[in-house]
């Protein structure tokens, strides 16, 4: 298989990170069909994308007609079954590693014998995912990050089992999107969630200790180690319920403090402050 036999390419899961796929590879002129659990997040998360490529428009980056292009390439499913022609599925649905063990299940029983399954997990272990396929070789990691059409990075994750040429092909089609692309390894956060995680933190114990306050650690980074954001408003803007779940995820896998959440974290979590989407989190965004 090469990266010009990807013709069609299917997104499951149209939330942030999944309508970000969908419009991506829809920009790069391929057929794209997104699923999602329910017709109302499907018409959120297909509205959402529209939205995207209207912000787009108004930063002069797309023409009317380049958006209502990249829109008439996108459809959207409530059945998997209509993944049965992609020759790319990517799995973009909620971070649970027995819902993600099922859609791959489904999805190597739908799918052509030599489509690619990928998925955007950010820390699940992708091995898992595959050895409940009869394709193991060709099932890797896609990690695009967020949001997805600005950030120039596409973590691609090797398992034991992906073979060369799903990885030759998976480059190719990240570098088709316009991505710069790093192979990672499957081990929990791949490259650049294991690096995070301890930073954010880090960060939280900060503030948690009464060491340091918000505005000067984020300061502090973004001045000082030139980030376009500090890690608190950074972990807002990922969502504070995603950050701690890979932290979880995390510490459960390796058992290894540094990714123990603390517990401001999780009480954050517990009340709602999820960050930007919940209009509050270390900030507020009301
Ligand atoms: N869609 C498309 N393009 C967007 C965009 C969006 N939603 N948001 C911003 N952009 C583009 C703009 O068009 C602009 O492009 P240009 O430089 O070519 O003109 C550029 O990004 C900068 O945009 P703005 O000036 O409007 O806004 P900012 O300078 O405030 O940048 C930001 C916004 C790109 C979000 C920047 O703050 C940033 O890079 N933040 C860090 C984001 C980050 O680290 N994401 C990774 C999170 S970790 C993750 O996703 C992994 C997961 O597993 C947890």
């Amino acid at each position: 298989m090469e990266v010009t036999d990807i013709k069609k390419v299917g997104v499951a899961g149209c939330g942030i990170m999944g309508g970000g796929i969908a419009e991506v590879a829809a920009a790069a002129n391929y057929d794209v069909i997104v699923m999602e659990a329910g017709q109302a997040l499907l018409d959120n998360g297909i509205e959402a994308i529209d939205a995207s490529l209207t912000l787009s428009v108004r930063r002069g980056k797309l023409d009317e007609n380049g958006r209502k292009a990249v829109m008439g390439r996108i459809r959207g499913t409530l059945d998997l079954k209509d993944f049965a022609d992609c020759n790319l599925v990517i799995e973009a649905a909620t971070e649970n590693l027995e819902l993600k063990k099922r859609l791959f299940r489904e999805l190597d029983k739908t799918c052509k014998s030599d489509a690619i399954l990928a998925t955007n997990t950010s820390c699940l272990s992708i091995i898992d995912m595959a050895a409940v396929t009869q394709r193991p070789q060709k099932v890797l990691g896609l990690h695009f990050f967020n949001p997805v059409p600005a950030m120039k990075l596409l973590e691609i994750v090797k398992t034991i089992a992906t073979d060369d040429e799903t990885l030759r092909v998976a480059r190719a089609f990240g570098e088709s999107l316009g991505k710069a692309v790093v192979i990672a390894p499957d081990i929990p956060g791949f490259i650049v969630n294991r690096l995070l995680m301890p930073f954010f933190l880090e960060a939280i114990r900060l503030v948690e200790s009464g060491q340091a306050t918000r505005e000067d650690i984020d300061r502090a980074v973004m001045l000082g180690l030139n980030h376009p954001m500090g890690p608190l408003k950074l972990a807002d803007f990922v969502g504070l319920d995603t950050a701690c779940f890979i932290a979880e995820a995390m510490y459960d896998e390796m058992k290894d403090d540094r990714f123990a959440p603390p517990v401001l974290l999780k009480k954050m979590v517990a009340a709602g402050r999820y960050g930007r989407k919940s209009k509050k989190g270390f900030y507020d965004y009301g």
